[in-house]
């Protein structure tokens, strides 16, 4: 592996920073590499004896917190907030960074992430920088689009994650020969890889130089990760080095990480490191009562001092994939990933906030767009506000797969039909939604295939199944 790692760096034909880089990336993930055979070989599974309840002190409730100080501004003076901007709009049938897509208002992640930061720097006359983790498939889309942002109130800081060779699934050999050769060779190795970038980037000195303290990191698709007073203030007074931020699991979280303790030291299990006879043990909500929502408040100088010691070395989750190389198509591949929230191990008085459900509002799925667009919340200085008529939890909402790309969501539900009444909805099949409809109690709409259903303008829907190929 080294000597093909080396040979790859050989084939630099630019400056000696870039080949610097290069090799400084080469080597992080030579560690990975050989890190991932020496934990196989070992058998590192975890002990399933050994997990424990988290401590009563490990993970505490939201409202227990103290109120925040009321010296917001120099709360504000410490702190940076990072988006997790190294993934793709694929999955909802978008090219491009995720964040770019248009989720509420005409506004998309982005711009929503830089309205809130804005609305804090004008009202507590403080100077938080928002920082993009980008990824190399992300980032020069991200570079034009922040641009538009010059004016505005708010520092946008970007770095790149690293950029990893695949390897192939049989002989373990890195897929690219060249620098060169195709994005389908490398990866970007997942949100754990932010410590090491951010601090070869040189961002970890430059916030510490400007008295920053504290990272607030979430990922870009979550619309629920708000600045919260609270925590930041909690965090200061109490001195903690990492905070994750908990929510309760409902039965749809299944597969969420939770926090353990293990060995005496709190930890987050995943789903992946779970045997396989303590999987359904794992999803229940009774042993394990919350999840990680990603939303991360971390110490800098912690992080500066683990990096300098080589400490934070998170489990390794193997991701097999196949891609299209030379000429074969599915060629079986794997890449090494790491996640921000495995670290928290490694930081001293670390612990977990069970915060309100609102705090995690993640846009995976047009389903999800449906919600966040809808007449349950309304927009406040770029936050999304549940409606106070609401009488419980989010309705839960399934459209099926003509619904997968945003451009088919839009064009099928060019209006967001009112929902605050609503409790289920099921759409599948072939089904237009015209304007001001209205849906209440468990809506499902079926079409068949080769029908099509209409809902016409300013239908009111409640509690109905409607199937075949129905004009109401
Ligand atoms: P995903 O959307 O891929 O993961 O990334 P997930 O399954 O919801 O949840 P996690 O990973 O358990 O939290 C979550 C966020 O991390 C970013 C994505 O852009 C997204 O905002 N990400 C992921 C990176 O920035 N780099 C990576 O290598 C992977």
């Amino acid at each position: 592996m080294r000597n093909h790692l080396n040979k790859l760096a050989d084939t630099i034909s630019q400056d000696d920073a870039a080949k610097d880089k290069f090799e400084g990336q080469m080597d992080s993930f030579f560690a990975l590499f050989r890190r991932y055979l020496t934990d196989k070989a070992a058998g590192t599974a975890v002990d399933w004896d050994k997990i424990k309840s988290p401590n009563p002190e490990e993970v505490i409730r939201y409202n227990s917190l103290s109120e925040s100080s009321p010296d917001n501004s120099k709360l504000l003076s410490k702190l940076a907030v990072l988006k997790l901007n190294g993934g793709l709009g694929t999955s909802m049938g978008c090219i491009g960074p995720k964040s770019v897509i248009e989720v509420r208002d005409g506004n998309t992640f982005l711009d929503l992430a830089v309205r809130q930061i804005e609305h804090l720097n004008r009202n507590y006359d403080s100077d938080v920088p928002l920082l993009l983790m980008n990824s190399f498939n992300t980032d020069s889309d991200t570079q034009h689009i922040v641009k538009k942002y010059s004016g505005h109130r708010i520092q946008i800081k970007t770095f790149n994650q690293s950029k990893f060779p695949r390897v192939f699934k049989d002989s373990l050999l890195p897929v690219p020969k060249n620098v060169d050769d195709p994005l389908s060779a490398w990866y970007p190795p997942g949100h754990g890889d932010l410590f090491e970038s951010l601090t070869s980037s040189g961002k970890l000195d430059e916030l510490l130089a400007e008295g920053k303290e504290i990272l607030f990191v979430s990922n870009g698709d979550n619309l629920g990760a708000t600045v919260d007073m609270k925590i930041l203030n909690h965090m200061i007074e109490t001195g903690a080095e990492y905070i994750m931020e908990l929510a309760d699991k409902t039965r749809a979280d299944v597969k969420g990480g939770t926090l353990i303790n293990y060995d005496g030291q709190v930890r987050l299990l995943e789903v992946a490191q779970v045997p396989k006879e303590h999987v359904e043990e794992f999803k229940s909500i009774k042993k394990f009562k919350n999840f990680n929502t990603n939303n991360l408040w971390i110490n800098l100088k912690a992080i500066k001092r683990l990096v300098e010691q080589n400490k934070i070395e998170v489990e390794i989750i193997p991701n097999a994939k196949t891609i299209n190389y030379d000429g074969q198509s599915d060629v079986p591949v794997l890449q090494l990933e790491t996640a921000v929230g495995a670290a928290i191990r490694f930081f001293d008085n670390a612990h977990g906030v069970v915060v309100p459900r609102s705090r995690f509002l993640p846009v995976k799925t047009c389903s999800d767009l449906l919600l966040v667009k809808s007449d349950l919340f309304y927009l406040e200085h770029g936050a999304l506000v549940l409606d106070p008529n609401r009488y419980d939890g989010n309705p839960l909402i399934k459209l099926g797969k003509s619904f997968k790309k945003v451009s088919e969501f839009n064009s099928r539900i060019p209006h967001m039909p009112k929902i605050l009444e609503l409790d289920h909805l099921t759409i599948t099949g072939n089904v237009y939604l015209g304007k001001g409809v209205t849906l209440k109690g468990t809506v499902i709409i079926v079409c068949n295939d080769g029908d099509r259903i209409d809902i016409p303008n300013g239908s009111i829907l409640e509690n109905v199944v409607i199937t075949g190929n129905l004009k109401i």
